[in-house]
């Protein structure tokens, strides 16, 4: 078996900042409650004319990303993208990614796992490097929020707490140890509990233009907030232990943990739990929100380019979202 690693990390965001004052010029919202509630001052939104889809924001990254990494980009092996937000219903965005960059012929696949998604491109890439089938894979996390928010007061629930951006990372095979576990779980019991149903198999358009329904918000995300962060609190707990107990750790040990950006209370719930300084949490939810498949990688480039992982650190990243789906990925930095 091979080692994999993270040899390369790139983010990109919009240059669009949109602020809590923004948001509450156009709906019914406070600075003081979205602060208070999920710790966000401002995030990012792609503005109509600058050119930024899911692709290009994920390549954008990915150039970076791979610059980083010190590898030629015909040496990726493999593209995966993950997002829930994508170019087009179908084809995927990762092969947007590959004809944007001119990549070889390498698949490209997408993966759909929403807040978890990173994760679980992380873990398959991980998989295939291990195996020996790749050398280099590209693993891309971006989303396009803004486009599709409902931007009123019956939106507000989710539009507020949403931005976007893409982060991206090149895995390699490596002599020394990287990423030491992925861990990966989903209950499809509350599917619908975070969820986009309409437009789909289920809403074709031509139904839903024939009904022309103004009050029709099938197409809009919905959350049950209160449910998913108590699920959240739970499930970012159970992953992050089943990590460290595989790989016989303590909490202590851990010396930078990049929660998913879904909720500064949630961060701060398990950085409680676990006993863990300020130092060995990294937040960034303040400045763009829930960036969703986003969040973890442009984090983990942040936290990299301030200085604040190291050479022998033990770098554990978990996320909870929509599925419900979760995970969590230990590595030797
Ligand atoms: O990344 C994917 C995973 N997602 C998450 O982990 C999100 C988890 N959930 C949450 O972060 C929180 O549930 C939210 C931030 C979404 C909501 O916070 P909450 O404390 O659970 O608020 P709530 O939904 O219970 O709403 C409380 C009140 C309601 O008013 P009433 O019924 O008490 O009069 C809402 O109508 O706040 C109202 N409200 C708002 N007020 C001002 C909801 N959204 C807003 C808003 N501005 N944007």
């Amino acid at each position: 078996m091979y080692s994999s690693k993270i040899i390369g990390m790139g983010m990109y965001v919009p240059e669009n900042v949109v602020t809590n004052e923004d948001l509450s010029q156009i709906m019914d919202t406070s600075n003081e409650w979205i602060k208070e509630r999920t710790g966000i001052e401002e995030r990012r939104h792609i503005q109509k004319g600058d050119g930024n889809t899911t692709a290009v924001m994920g390549v954008k990254a990915s150039k970076i990303a791979i610059e980083r990494a010190g590898i030629d980009k015909n040496d990726v092996d493999l593209i995966l993208f993950a997002t829930l937000s994508p170019d087009y219903y179908f084809p995927g965005s990762g092969v947007i990614v590959q004809k944007l960059m001119d990549l070889p012929n390498c698949p490209a696949m997408d993966i759909r796992n929403q807040c978890s998604g990173f994760i679980y491109a992380l873990s398959t890439a991980d998989q295939f490097i291990k195996t020996g089938m790749y050398k280099n894979i590209l693993v891309i996390g971006s989303e396009n929020h803004s486009g599709g928010l409902d931007m009123t007061t019956r939106g507000r629930g989710v539009s507020v707490i949403f931005g976007d951006g893409a982060g991206a990372v090149v895995v390699g095979r490596s002599e020394e140890k990287g990423i030491l576990s992925t861990h990966l779980h989903s209950d499809g019991t509350f599917a619908e509990e975070l969820a986009l149903i309409g437009p789909s198999t289920q809403r074709w358009v031509p139904e839903i233009l024939k009904a022309n329904d103004p009050e029709d918000i099938s197409y809009y995300p919905n959350m049950n907030g209160q449910l998913v962060f108590k699920n959240a609190v739970v499930r970012f707990s159970e992953v992050i232990m089943e990590g460290l107990q595989q790989n016989q750790l303590t909490p202590d040990q851990i010396d930078m943990l990049i929660p998913h950006q879904a909720n500064l209370r949630i961060s701060q719930f398990i950085q409680k739990k676990f006993g863990l300084s300020d130092d060995q949490v990294y937040n960034n939810i303040m400045r763009y929100g829930n960036t969703t498949a986003g969040s973890i990688p442009i984090a983990l480039t942040e936290a990299w380019e301030e200085g604040k992982i190291k050479s022998g650190d033990l770098v554990v990243l978990a996320a909870f979202g929509s599925g419900f789906t979760w995970g969590s990925a230990l590595i030797r930095w």
